[in-house]
């Protein structure tokens, strides 16, 4: 789950963009959910997707007990194809103002694509995990396990793609594991 750092970052980004309207993808148990329904105002809302709503739910009294459930719409699903639902459906003044990905990294790719259609321009896509607890950058050689070779090997071309994608500008933000804010330019 988020650190409280990156969560106090996304409730001020929130705040500052006066974001109504957000998605975010990947819940688990609801951290970063919570974060982002008591940032936004009373008529915002945040729809959040996961493919386990288990563990929402593990959350879930502590998001009533702030008094913020009203704000949130859970769908359980896997997140790529909620997005193709939306893509069919949506309207362009229905744009989200605010994304946050933490779902799975190996699809960032493909949600980043789906996301440029789906958020407004000047709106922000929130992308966690970008420098993978800093071993992104880690020296040449450094060992790794298996699956934090291919985090790394996925991240390092992701974080080279956003860097040259001139849909969008970003900010690469150096705290716990990485937040990639990008804003929408057209
Ligand atoms: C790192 S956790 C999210 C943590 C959460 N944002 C927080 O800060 O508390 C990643 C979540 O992504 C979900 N997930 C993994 N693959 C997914 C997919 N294809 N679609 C939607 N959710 C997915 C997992 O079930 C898991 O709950």
């Amino acid at each position: 789950m988020m650190s409280p750092e990156e969560c106090q970052h996304l409730s001020i980004l929130l705040k500052i963009m006066n974001a109504k309207k957000t998605l975010e993808l990947g819940v688990f148990t609801g951290y970063s959910l919570l974060a982002t329904a008591l940032a936004l105002p009373t008529e915002g809302k945040v729809t959040a997707i996961d493919i386990n709503r288990s563990n929402f739910e593990i959350g879930l009294p502590f998001i009533q007990k702030a008094g913020v459930e009203d704000k949130i719409n859970f769908i359980e699903s896997d997140a790529l194809s909620v997005l193709d639902k939306m893509l069919q459906e949506v309207k362009e003044d229905e744009l989200f103002d605010f994304v946050f990905v933490d779902a799975d990294k190996f699809n960032y790719g493909e949600y980043h694509e789906r996301l440029l259609k789906l958020v407004k321009i000047g709106g922000v896509i929130v992308y966690d995990d970008t420098l993978w607890s800093g071993r992104v950058v880690a020296p040449v050689g450094t060992p790794h396990s298996e699956y934090d070779a291919k985090v790394i090997d996925y991240f390092l071309k992701f974080n080279k793609f956003l860097a040259a994608d001139s849909r969008i500008e970003i900010s690469q933000v150096s705290t716990v594991d990485g937040l990639t804010i990008c804003m929408r330019l057209i």
